[in-house]
């Protein structure tokens, strides 16, 4: 079946040789470097590890350079290891390279046939879904939902430290999806889950393992090799189970929680949202689309970098005790927790949260952005359709700009009280967080992570310290931080138990 599979890869490749090519149009420019051994027509697929593809791309980035030529089957990937690069590619030349590349889960159903904000092409439409979740993410919006965002920082430690108390052990994934999906559910819905057994988390928490599942690149081998795309339907099934998922499953819950928040009386931006589509602004099926974006982007990539900042902590008492500390002296001089508008009180725990971003990224490659055009860059020509993708992973552990990367070390951020929006949107010489992507396509929701961050970080360490679990001896079992589970888009840290023990020092 393989040399079938190569042959005909031969012969859709001979087939395709009188197209207009790269070098053919461009005679002058050079090709992005691009690592040897690939296949005619399959190019590196076989090289490539379908789990933690990025470490293969940072392996190859130390032999080949910086800007890297990857063939994935038909799909020519540019991915970049260097952030001055990134930055002149996805930022300097947003304006030829913010599309998104087709996905068969995420162009056709996740999205509705092009819906919504996050894996649409930079359009009209796309501009109009961004504005709207603008109102909810910028700044005036998270402000007016800080009661919010406070009220769920407390709510999680608390859940914590119940469950860490009744069961010992804790797999904290689903606690820390509650908080930020609590957030957006009561910004979007007016409505919250109140335990992690909760069937409305339990359903929405479905739909958002889906998306983060089926999204994955390489759940759609037949964009990569087309000429194999029925066959691939006909052994795996995959598309059926796609339809299935989006018109049985993720379509009727949004609908159902779109006319619920229409009806019910409290504020939500439901109801704003209901008045556009009144206006003919948009369809029902934008807003199923808007709001399936709203929850799977503000709960799962906030979620997986907290799981990965606690483990981390667990694994440095002393680094806690510092941050423990920190919060202390606020809650002795104020007789109170602090609000997001002190934070410049935080000096360390900024610098720790920054260093734990740094040290495990939960993307290790951001959403693929795709060149709308061919363009040059620094004499080599990147062709229309490539897909980009920064490689976030061989950015944070880059030797040229940090020391010791390999190393835990929140000092290094100690300067630096930038927030995460300060930090994007500042030239590329301070820049100091890359797990936001880039230029047009930036997260929207950088400000909301900060202040939820911050006020669940605050929150937990007022009242309790992290601590590995314990195994059957009594003997702590710290998480190892080199064992990744790839989901799809995020990366997390495998098997996540740990265990939130009450300060018994608590000033609260
Ligand atoms: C730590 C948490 C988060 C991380 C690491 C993260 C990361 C990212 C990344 C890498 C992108 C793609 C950027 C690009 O294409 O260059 C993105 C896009 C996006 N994010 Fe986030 N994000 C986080 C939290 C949030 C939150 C809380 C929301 C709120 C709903 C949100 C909403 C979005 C949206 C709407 C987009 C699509 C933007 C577009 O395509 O125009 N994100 N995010």
């Amino acid at each position: 079946m393989a040399t079938s599979f190569a042959l005909y890869g031969l012969y859709v490749t001979m087939g395709s040789c009188n197209n207009t090519t790269l070098d053919n149009k461009n005679l002058s420019l050079k090709e992005v470097p691009s690592p040897g051994g690939a296949l005619p027509y399959f190019g590196h697929l076989f090289k490539i590890p379908s789990s933690l593809p990025a470490l293969k791309f940072d392996e190859w980035h130390r032999q080949y350079g910086p800007l890297i030529r990857v063939k994935m089957g038909v799909e020519q990937w540019i991915v970049i290891g260097e952030r001055r690069i990134a930055n002149d590619i996805l930022k300097a030349k947003g304006a030829v390279t913010s599309g998104r590349p087709y996905h068969l889960f995420l162009s056709q159903y996740h999205t509705l046939q092009q819906r919504g904000p996050v894996f649409t092409q930079p359009d009209k439409r796309w501009k109009k879904n961004r504005t709207a979740a603008q109102t909810i993410l910028g700044t005036k919006g998270v402000d007016q939902n800080m009661y919010i965002i406070e009220s769920e920082a407390a709510r999680i430690t608390k859940m914590l430290l119940e469950g860490s108390a009744n069961n010992g052990n804790i797999n904290i994934t689903k606690y820390m999806q509650l908080a930020p999906l609590n957030v957006i559910l009561r910004t979007c819905f007016g409505k919250s889950v109140t335990s992690i057994d909760d069937p409305l988390f339990l359903a929405i928490v479905e739909t958002i393992d889906a998306t983060v599942k089926w999204g994955a690149p390489r759940q759609d081998m037949g964009s990569f090799l087309p000429a194999f795309s029925k066959i691939f339907e006909l052994f795996m099934g995959t598309e059926e189970h796609m339809q299935h998922y989006t018109y049985e499953v993720r379509n009727p819950l949004f609908r159902r929680l779109i006319q619920e928040a229409v009806k019910n009386d409290t504020p939500c931006f439901a109801k704003v949202m209901h008045r556009l589509k009144e206006e003919d602004e948009f369809e029902e099926d934008d807003i199923i689309v808007f709001m399936s974006d709203m929850v799977n982007a503000g709960t799962d990539p906030t979620a997986v970098t907290l799981m990965w900042a606690f483990v981390i902590l667990s694994h440095y008492p002393n680094v806690q005790k510092k941050i423990c500390d920190e919060v202390d002296e606020f809650i002795t001089m104020h007789n109170r927790l602090p609000h997001y508008s002190e934070r410049e009180n935080f000096p360390y725990l900024i610098s720790v949260q920054k260093e734990c971003m740094r040290y495990r990224s939960a993307k290790h490659l951001a959403i693929p952005q795709k060149a709308t055009q061919d363009f040059e860059y620094q004499g080599y020509i990147i062709s229309e359709g490539a897909v980009i993708l920064p490689n976030t992973y061989t950015l944070c552990g880059s030797t040229e700009f940090y020391d010791s990367p390999e190393e835990f070390i929140p000092e290094r951020y100690i300067n630096d009280l930038s927030s995460f929006s300060e930090s994007v949107n500042a030239s590329i010489d301070v820049r100091d967080q890359y797990t936001f992507g880039w230029g047009r396509r930036m997260c929207p929701g950088v400000h909301l992570v900060d202040v939820e961050f911050f006020n669940i970080w605050v929150h937990i360490f007022a009242a309790s310290i992290i601590e590995p679990k314990l195994d059957k001896d009594g003997k702590f079992k710290y998480v190892d931080l080199n064992r990744c589970n790839d989901l799809g888009i995020l990366v997390a840290p495998e098997n996540p138990y740990l265990r939130f023990v009450k300060r018994p020092d608590c000033l609260i």
